[in-house]
């Protein structure tokens, strides 16, 4: 009888410790999907004011976790990806101009877009590393900057659209290129807004 009844209270305790255990997990679990749906719903409003929004979530969403809802973050993070991005896309564009089957005045076309953009990819560079000096000492003069030089970014990437579409170049190519330029725009115009919204947020 006495084995019986400790048999029974030791498995009352497995069972006891293991609703503990299950009901811990499950509540760490479900703090770490709201904190999850904070960050996401943070990203989505942020981004609700930008020309893209869609791109401008779908870009940023990512890095969620990271940002979290640190306007400093997310709009930094948008600068990077922009970078990134304005980057891959002249290094492509310089690969293009030298591939075979391409004619000299596309050449040309390329050649100018690839210039534009790597003042746009420096205009960028500048501004993501004032970004990262920013205080709260030096907000209205590193913010002022910020915005200077990313607009100056986007009418680079206008420069370069505008430019190629009057060029004479074969339609699919001027097509694909085009494509990807007026990405790096959307995505520029998108960090624009952004940093507009966390300069004005001070005022
Ligand atoms: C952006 O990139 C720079 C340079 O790689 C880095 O120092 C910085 O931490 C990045 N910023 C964010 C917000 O990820």
């Amino acid at each position: 009888m006495d084995a019986m009844i400790s048999f029974s209270n030791s498995k009352c305790l497995v069972t006891f410790l293991l609703i503990i255990v299950l009901t811990i997990t499950n509540c760490g679990e479900a703090k770490g999907r709201e904190l999850q749906e904070s960050n996401t719903l943070f990203i989505r409003s942020s981004c609700s004011s930008t020309t893209y929004p869609k791109l401008c979530y779908t870009s940023l969403v990512k890095h969620a976790a990271f940002i979290q809802t640190n306007p400093v973050l997310l709009t930094g993070t948008a600068l990077n990806i922009t970078l990134s991005s304005a980057k891959t896309t002249s290094a492509d564009m310089t690969t293009m101009a030298r591939s075979r089957g391409m004619g000299a005045r596309e050449v040309a076309a390329m050649q100018d877009c690839v210039e534009v953009l790597a003042d746009s990819v420096e205009q960028l560079r500048k501004s993501i590393g004032e970004m990262s000096h920013l205080r709260t000492s030096n907000f209205e003069m590193t913010m002022s900057d910020v915005q200077t030089w990313v607009s100056a970014a986007l009418t680079d990437d206008t420069t370069c659209t505008d430019g190629f579409q009057e060029t004479a170049v074969a339609g699919d190519v001027k097509t694909a290129v085009r494509g990807r330029i007026v990405g790096v725009a959307q995505l520029t115009s998108n960090a624009l807004a952004l940093i507009n919204q966390l300069a004005n947020s001070h005022a």
